[in-house]
């Protein structure tokens, strides 16, 4: 490498392949529960089948008599652990169901017993045979359940410091012109990754590995260690790659803890992989809400008022909500709003995280009743979101950084073929087959949050990049990997990157979409102290960074500038200069607007993720279109949908290949969702009735004939470094409403329930 001058988005902006490819492929990639251990003992789960009461007592005796038991673990015999503290309330847990601390019962499926045996087989065999008698209490199943509680969100959690409004929503809505009202609903939805919720733990003296799929090694790491009342620092969390996570791994499950505990008292790591089943209750879920949308509009189609209330279902003692009104209150230009959203309580798990929260279910709310608008008002519904589009959000004023959402709808409705379609409803037909077009808007904050990297340049250009993040699919060393090559000017095939290890340089939760712009830009900062610190070797008294580059905040230059303004110069003789053959940095990052604990919260796992609409003086959002096709079979009501077409805009793209990959993801996700996915409760018992893979509706590729994703390039200079915005949650948000208003252009039917099924068609 005797030439240093970077060669400036070179690497940058590649499609090259998956970093993680061929160890994917070939099996090499070794997930937690791959880990080899020694002499390892196999802990198998006994879930409550009553989701409100008390154990009276266990029988074990048949249990015990399993050949290769070792232990069962219950409330009468558990290590005491500290309480959790909810992530949404500044902890780590996912919720504050401790199970094996007591004879109470607050959910379905809670953990009341673990097996541990000598096989895998023994602990399931024995699992089976624990006997556990129950005192059971009418629980409260969903909304319209008897027991419920409803209260406002605001104030319940951190989040919700208050619900969106602007002018005076019911004397606009009175005095509209145009109106729609309309009520709608979304069910339970579980993640499903592939790779089940595993955790093994192993002891070396008082210090503690766990091997565990998360979306956020440090915060699992200081999570664990607060239940255990240990040190942090005696807690490692490895996971090199998780088989999918969607928001289920993202914070802390009761498991962990339990699992660590257990190990200690055998003296000797301890292996548990969940069921299917299991987790659907010990991990979180998305749970079901309900809307009500008002729409008011003069005649030509001006937004005059908006109303946005929600309803979610929690579990009894946490008040968690996704609550999207952040979102819908701000997406279009209108003068009177209003909106809030309510905790529902039931005796349910604690819900969570579930790709891509809040948007999902709001905005299927909003963009069916806009398509509900533009049917009232008799109009194209791209043209309707053309004309109430703007560039300030209306609910304090504050401007996008940037957004493209007209420009994402020209591309898809080009590529999609939307000007062959009649307005009429039930206007194409094919055979026996009803045709229908629909779109939607799809949009997600941009979030950054706190990291720390450790960058290593060797003279042979060789470069070691090392940062807590996590490969959960959305190819976190490729883009990683990218970043520093292109800074350093190297090769991306001299890159090693190093994720997915709490011993490395802690990162935020990949979660929220903020992992690509908060590493990259992280790692891009420490490339940039490396450059320096040889060519101040070269060049004593001299810095690379141009005087007009000073004057402007980390936090507001691209990286595209950046690299331009970066001057070329001789890496071999800086280092002969330097007289070393390797140049190391660490250093840690923050968004511009993170609060003044942000790096002593980073490094206790605590998050502190800034952006969206949370900004002082902007708001952030990635944006795209999404168009569908729906074929509906007049006989048979069955339901196809042929064709998705997204395009979107979200700042500087990584890496077009793995980008496309997270997009195309999403809009099965979001064809998933309208059509297959639900989780269906046995009210009776509040009980998860289809808790596995065959009765859980996912599509498959006869689903799915045809995606297509369009990136359309945007420049953003004012939300970080990289100049990103996220993806990772970006394309299933449009999806559900673009379903159900193309079934409205198919049928003449509106559907206000998701999934839709064909017995809800009344064609
Ligand atoms: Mo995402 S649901 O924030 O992991």
């Amino acid at each position: 490498m005797s030439t240093a001058a970077p060669e400036p988005k070179a690497n940058m902006g590649q499609p090259i392949p998956r970093y993680d490819a061929v160890a994917k492929v070939t099996g090499k990639a070794e997930y937690a529960s791959d880990v080899a251990l020694v002499n390892p003992a196999y802990a198998y789960l006994v879930t409550s089948s009553i989701a409100k009461g008390r154990i009276d007592r266990f029988d074990l005796a048949a249990a015990k008599q399993v050949r290769g038991v070792i232990d069962i673990v219950t409330h009468e015999n558990a290590e005491k652990l500290k309480a959790a503290k909810l992530f949404g309330s500044g902890g780590y847990a996912a919720t504050t169901i401790q199970p094996l601390q007591s004879a109470e019962i607050a959910q379905a499926g809670q953990i009341v017993a673990v097996v541990v045996a000598e096989t895998f087989e023994a602990a399931r065999q024995a699992a089976h045979a624990v006997k556990v008698n129950y005192t059971a209490a009418m629980p409260t199943a969903t909304f319209d359940s008897p027991g419920t509680t409803s209260a406002p969100a605001k104030g319940q959690l951190a989040q919700f410091k208050d619900d969106p409004k602007v002018g005076d929503f019911a004397k606009a809505f009175g005095e509209a012109e145009v109106k729609v009202s309309a009520a709608y609903e979304t069910p339970p939805q579980h993640h499903n990754p592939m790779e089940l919720f595993a955790t093994s733990c192993v002891w070396y003296g008082d210090s503690l590995t766990v091997y565990e799929p998360s979306q956020y090694v440090h915060g699992l790491k200081n999570g664990v260690a607060e239940q255990l009342d240990i040190d942090p620092d005696k807690v490692r969390v490895i996971n090199a790659y998780v088989g999918g996570a969607f928001g289920s791994k993202g914070s802390l499950t009761p498991r962990t803890a339990i699992i660590a505990s257990i190990a200690k008292r055998l003296g000797r790591p301890v292996k548990l992989v969940a069921s299917r089943a299991q987790g659907f209750t010990i991990a979180t879920y998305r749970a079901e809400t309900r809307h009500e949308v008002q729409i008011g509009a003069s005649r030509n189609g001006k937004l005059t008022a908006l109303r946005h209330e929600g309803w979610e279902i929690s579990s009894r003692p946490d008040p968690y909500a996704v609550g999207g009104t952040k979102t819908t209150t701000r997406l279009y230009d209108c003068p009177n709003i209003a909106s809030k959203v309510s905790i529902v309580r039931a005796d349910r798990n604690t819900p969570g995280f579930m790709r891509s929260p809040p948007e999902v279910p709001y905005m299927f709310a909003l963009e069916s009743a806009m398509d509900e608008m533009a049917v009232a008002l008799n109009m194209d519904p791209i043209e309707l979101r053309r004309l109430n589009d703007t560039t300030k959000e209306p609910i304090g004023g504050k401007p996008y950084t940037s957004r493209s959402l007209m420009e994402c709808y020209d591309a898809a409705a080009k590529a999609f073929g939307w000007n062959k379609r009649t307005p009429q409803p039930k206007s194409t037909t094919e055979g026996d087959w009803l045709i229908g077009y629909g779109c939607a808007t799809t949009c997600y904050p941009t979030q950054m949050a706190p990291a720390a990297a450790r960058v290593r340049l060797q003279r042979d250009g060789r470069v070691r990049v090392e940062i807590a993040g996590q490969e959960i699919g959305n190819g976190a060393y490729t883009v990683i990997g990218q970043a520093a090559a292109e800074k350093l000017g190297v090769p991306v095939e001299k890159v090693s990157v190093f994720i997915g290890d709490s011993d490395l340089p802690p990162a935020p939760v990949a979660g929220g979409s903020n992992s690509t712009a908060s590493t990259c830009s992280t790692v891009i900062m420490v490339c940039e102290q490396v450059r320096q610190k040889l060519f101040k070797a070269l060049m004593p008294g001299e810095s690379l960074v141009d005087k007009a580059k000073e004057t402007v905040g980390m936090g507001q230059t691209p990286v595209t500038q950046a690299a331009s303004s970066d001057r070329p110069f001789d890496l071999e003789s800086a280092f002969d200069a330097l007289g070393v053959s390797v140049v190391e940095e660490y250093g840690e990052w923050k968004p511009e607007g993170a609060p003044m604990d942000s790096f002593r919260a980073m490094h206790k796992g605590q998050m502190r993720m800034v952006g969206g609409s949370e900004m002082k003086d902007k708001i952030a959002y990635a944006f795209g279109a999404e168009f569908v096709e729906v074929r509906i079979n007049k006989w048979t009501h069955e339901i196809r949908v042929p064709r998705l077409v997204g395009a979107f805009a979200a700042g500087h793209i990584m890496n077009p290949r793995t980008a496309r990959s997270q997009l195309m993801g999403g809009l099965i996700w979001g064809m998933s969702s309208a059509l297959h996915e639900a989780t269906e409760i046995d009210e009776r018992y509040a009980r998860y009735v289809n808790d596995n893979l065959a009765d859980y509706l996912v599509p498959v590729n006869a689903d799915v004939p045809s995606v297509e994703v369009i990136l359309l390039s945007e420049q953003d200079d004012h939300i970080n470094p990289a100049g990103v915005k996220g993806i990772g949650e970006l394309g299933n948000v449009g999806t559900n409403a673009a379903i159900c208003n193309a079934i409205f252009h198919a049928t003449g039917q509106r559907l206000r329930k998701l999934p839709i099924r064909l017995e809800q068609l009344e064609i």
